[in-house]
Parts: C-alpha cells; structure tokens; sequence
C-alpha cells in the first residue's frame, strides 16, 4: 500500500498557555507534515518565546488564508472567541477550540452552524486537559444508555485542594502555584468558584445523553469559601474534599446534573486524583463502570489535546452528537435527598438556619459548621443566597456514615487557610 504524503497548515489564534503548548508538539512532530502557518496575536508588547516577525496581529489574515487547513483558536476571551469561531464556521472551515465558556454557553448555535454551512468544530481540549473525554463519549458510548458520569473537571481547584489537604497549606499561595504553572485562568475565580467546571459538565451533558442544557440553569458550588474546620473535618473522616461533576441519568428522561464540593472516602476512584490531574468515572448500563484519568491542565497536556484534534479533524473526524439525535431529555438538579455540610461564621449560618434545619451543628470560635439534609432542589434555591453569605457548601456522601461526624468534629482542630 502507498501512503500518502501531505503538508498540513494550522492557522493558530492566541499564544497562551495552550497556543504554546500546541506549538511545541507541532514544532516536535514537524516530520509528521504539519507546521504552524500564521499565528496571530492581540498585545504587542507581551513577551513570547519567539520574535515579533513570527505574528500578525490582525486575526482576517489567519481567518481569511485559503493555504491554511485548519483554525486553532486558543484565546482567553470568550466573546472575541465566540466571534472567530462563528466567522469561521460561517466560512464552512475547519475549526478546533479550547474555549469551554464559549462551546458551553453557544452549544446550540454552534452545531446549527456546522449544519448549514458544512464547517467542522472540535473542542476535545476544552474538558479535562489531555484525557480523551469527548471522543470516549462520543464515539465509543455514542450508543450505550449512561447510568452515571461523574468526575473532577477542573485541575486548578483540584491542585489547592490538594495542597490544602497534604500541606495544610494557604489556599492564596496554592492559588498562585496553580497560575504559575499555567494551570489556572486568566481568571482564576473560574476555577475556583466552579464555573470551569459547570462549563465542561454542561458540554459533556451533550455528548453524554445528548442534552443541550446552558450552565445558569445547573446546581454548582466552588471551593472559595473553604476552611480549615472543612478539611479538618474531612482528614477525620478519612475523606479528601474533591470538587465533583455529576451527570446521572434520572426517571422520566431526565438527567440530574450537579457540581459540589464532595468529601470522597478512601477507596473512591476520585480520591487517589490528586494535583492537577482530573479524573471521570463513566459507567454504562452494560458496560459498568470506567475510570479515565490524566493531566487535566498545563501547556503541553492541553496542546496535545489540540494536536489530537487537529489531526482528527483533517482525517475526517467530527462530531456527530448520536445521543442528540435520538434522545428526548431534560435537566433537573435530581431528586436523591443530600446530606451537605455547610460552614461559615456563626452569625450568617444562624440567618441560614431560619430556612434550613440542621441534623448536626458544632461550634468552633468563629466558625458554625452545620450537617443537613436537603433535595438538590431546595439546595438551588438557596445557592445564590449561600454564596453571598460567604458560606462553604460541600456533600457528604451515604457511604460516610453520620453518627461518626460528632466524634470527628471534636478532632478538627482549625488553622487559618485563608480563601479567595
Ligand atoms: N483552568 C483549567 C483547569 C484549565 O484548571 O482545569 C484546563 O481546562
């Protein structure tokens, strides 16, 4: 058999952290026939890694190049991203994007573009880093009824939550490490106020039981309200905070979608996922269950996320989102009764407390830490409240039993970790 030759040229938006690191792999793979045609870049005075002559700076020149093969737009700003990629599109071109916000919140849009105009858009990179999320999903369960996905989406909170946990370290310093190493976003409350997260569970609803759901309407909580009474009170229970996405299939073709800080017993598969890694446990009604895990942030694990993009794009590969074609469903927070812990200075838990009622409350010198249960349902209700009362929400599995948790309130024994 006679393989074919050929020279393929990406036209790269944003040299970031993941613009960088498709660089490299393409730079590192130049034999495999590829190279990067014309980079475009916003801000001039920003020092780079290569010379000035290596940028335009005018994004018409990439998106208009009928010698480039493919676009990878790789920039921060959701708005100027959803505008390139509908430009391109609109173009019938070929176009690969880590931009979760944009693909999360346009999900509809984008696909009715692919529709009419014969364009491709590929966005593996934009969930989980380098784990092979969407393509699993897609092309493997494409057909298999989902029981559960669940999973932790975002590196950065995961990495301060394992500092918090092996160090006992400042959440502001842990935060600072996750930006240095490129893991985090330019704005850092996406990570940890959970909304990077929300985005990559909502765009995995779609590919996952073919549910087009917009992050607004979901149950979310972040992680930067923790304290050390938490971790504390975690440590003594055997358990790590992780902050976990779920989607579960529920009665009547709904599916419940949730993102919480969970405490995760030993034992779990999430609980050995530590740093910037992510982890997803899928499991199919016949297949059972699954465990991916791998680097769910930084330069070179995402820009190899690209990279397996682009040359799946240019082989042919799109989505073909099988679940949206043949499933009939909807979103609900789920019905299943939580047990949620929630912690904050006395004063603002005792306003709560006139709408929820407590099973369990201990008191430390200025923290109310407070076990309930409620639906997911009444959770929401009071999601906006709870944040901007500063309180810190986190679900404790069944597997944990509660008649334990006096026994290891007594044990915690707080040091100030600071929060965002
Ligand atoms: N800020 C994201 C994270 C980058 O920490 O997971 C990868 O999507």
């Amino acid at each position: 058999m006679k393989i074919q030759k050929f020279k393929k040229r990406i036209g790269l938006i944003g040299f970031g952290c993941v613009g960088q690191g498709l660089y490299d792999v393409v730079e590192a793979n130049r034999h495999l026939g590829w190279e990067i045609g014309s980079i475009c870049v916003k801000d001039k005075e920003k020092p780079r890694s290569l010379p000035a002559s290596a940028f335009t700076y005018d994004v018409q020149e990439v998106l208009q190049d009928p010698s480039l093969d493919i676009i990878a737009e790789l920039i921060s700003d959701p708005k100027e991203a959803l505008v390139i990629i509908r430009q391109a599109l609109q173009q019938g071109k070929t176009v690969v994007s880590a931009n979760k916000k944009v693909v999360a919140e346009n999900l509809p849009e984008l696909i009715q573009l692919q529709q009419r105009h014969g364009g491709v858009l590929l966005y593996e990179a934009s969930v989980c880093g380098s784990i092979p999320v969407l393509r699993t999903l897609e092309a493997y369960y494409g057909s298999e009824p989902l029981v559960e996905v669940r999973g932790i989406l975002n590196g950065s909170s995961n990495y301060i939550l394992s500092k918090l946990h092996a160090e006992h370290g400042n959440f502001q310093s842990a935060l600072a490490q996750a930006q240095e190493l490129g893991f985090a976003e330019a704005d850092p409350s996406l990570d940890v106020e959970g909304t990077d997260a929300l985005h990559k569970l909502c765009i995995m609803a779609a590919h996952a039981y073919g549910l087009l759901v917009h992050p607004d309407e979901v149950l979310h909580f972040g992680i930067q309200h923790i304290t050390s009474e938490a971790v504390e009170l975690a440590d003594a229970l055997g358990c790590r905070i992780k902050l976990v996405g779920s989607l579960k299939a529920a009665a009547d073709g709904e599916v419940a979608l949730q993102l919480l800080p969970t405490f995760i017993p030993e034992g779990d598969a999430l609980y050995e996922v530590e740093a910037e890694f992510n982890g997803l446990e899928i499991e199919g009604r016949f297949a059972g269950k699954q465990f991916l895990k791998g680097r769910g942030a930084g330069s070179h694990p995402t820009g190899s996320a690209v990279w397996a993009d682009v040359a799946a794009a240019v082989r042919g590969y799109r989505y073909t989102y099988p679940k949206l074609c043949t499933s009939q469903v909807s979103a609900t927070s789920g019905d299943e009764q939580l047990t949620v812990l929630l912690q904050g200075t006395e004063e603002r838990v005792a306003e709560l407390l006139e709408l929820l009622k407590p099973a369990i409350q201990h008191q430390t010198p200025d923290q109310s830490q407070v076990i309930l249960s409620l639906t997911p349902q009444q959770l929401r209700q009071h999601q906006d409240l709870l944040n901007q009362r500063g309180i810190f929400v986190a679900a404790i599995p069944a597997s944990v039993p509660l008649d334990i948790i006096p026994e290891a309130f007594s044990q915690t024994e707080a040091i100030p970790i600071g929060s965002l």
